[in-house]
């Protein structure tokens, strides 16, 4: 085990609430397995505290940050330069201090992509459903646009879900619509679909039996991906899985987001394998 020392440089998390983060065990494991003198830590940083916190990345020297609820969208102020995709996205969860600059990116998307092609799901000319149009369904959806043959974005607040899909036509010029999250809804795009995404809130821990579409609308020529990683296996997956759909789940997105970042912050691509496991092992434990 790498021990700390004067030498060892600091990643962290800044948000607010940031104590059951799954990100310090995830990292660490991986500085660790590769022998890298890094550490990183949970800073709970609270909303008016922000850019002090930022300037102070800046000052002490940490080499880069995860930022997490409620400063995704915020932290953007306060930064020297934001990736494109991150710009379009509208919310950054990675930032590294590259020569006392610092660079914002969101991880969050390529890792959902990751996560679906590492499950060996290719999008490329299929029918994409994502369910909601919150910080993940927007990430999820730049990734998602370029390559789905059809992208249906669709919301309990249908106003957001129609004006995510009118900005990603703007940006791709491919099939993609929005609508409202309702039954109806679900029962006209859900039959046909090849791919299903829920990146709503519905079925995260405490409410672990709340399911966002019916059982009788999943079907197996479809896969089923749950953003929610808490719990491992949602409703959702659970139900998917007793349909025979090939389910991905949460904690895949959770892990190819983190190494993503891990590779900006220092260079070096990162073992899923001991990442998923370590975040596994603080699930299940
Ligand atoms: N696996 C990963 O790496 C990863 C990464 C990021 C997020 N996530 C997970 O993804 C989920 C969403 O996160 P977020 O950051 O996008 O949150 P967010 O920005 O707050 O968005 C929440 C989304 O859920 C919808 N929603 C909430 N309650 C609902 C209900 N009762 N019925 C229908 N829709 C409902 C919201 O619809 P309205 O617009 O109508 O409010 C909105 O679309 C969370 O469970 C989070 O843990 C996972």
């Amino acid at each position: 085990m790498t021990s700390i020392t004067s030498t060892t440089k600091l990643c962290a998390l800044i948000g607010d609430p940031v104590e059951h983060s799954l990100s310090p065990v995830m990292h660490n494991a991986a500085f660790q397995s590769l022998g890298l003198n890094y550490v990183y830590l949970c800073l709970r940083v609270r909303s008016a505290e922000l850019k002090r916190a930022v300037d102070g990345v800046e000052s002490l020297g940490i080499l880069g940050f995860n930022v997490t609820i409620p400063h995704k969208v915020s932290v953007m102020t306060y930064l020297d330069e934001i990736d494109p995709i991150a710009k379009d996205i509208g919310a950054v969860n990675t930032v590294v201090n590259r020569d006392e600059r610092l660079v914002g990116y969101n991880t969050d998307s390529l890792g959902g992509l990751r996560a679906l092609s590492g499950a060996g799901v290719t999008l490329t000319g299929k029918k994409v459903v994502l369910l909601g149009a919150g910080g993940a369904a927007r990430a999820l959806s730049f990734s998602i646009a370029p390559l789905a043959g059809l992208l249906v974005i669709l919301n309990r607040t249908e106003a957001k879900a129609v004006a995510l899909a009118s900005n990603l036509r703007r940006r791709f010029d491919k099939k993609i619509r929005g609508g409202p999250l309702t039954q109806d809804a679900l029962f006209t795009e859900m039959a046909d679909a090849d791919v299903l995404i829920n990146s709503t809130s519905v079925g995260m821990h405490p409410k672990r039996e709340e399911c966002v579409v019916d059982e009788d609308l999943l079907h197996s020529r479809m896969t089923v991906f749950d953003a929610v990683y808490n719990p491992l296996e949602t409703r959702l997956l659970r139900e998917a899985k007793s349909v025979g759909a090939k389910t991905v789940d949460g904690l895949s997105m959770l892990v190819h987001q983190g190494a993503l970042a891990f590779k900006i912050w220092t260079g070096v691509t990162p073992p899923i394998d001991v990442m998923t496991r370590a975040v596994e092992a603080a699930v299940e434990g």
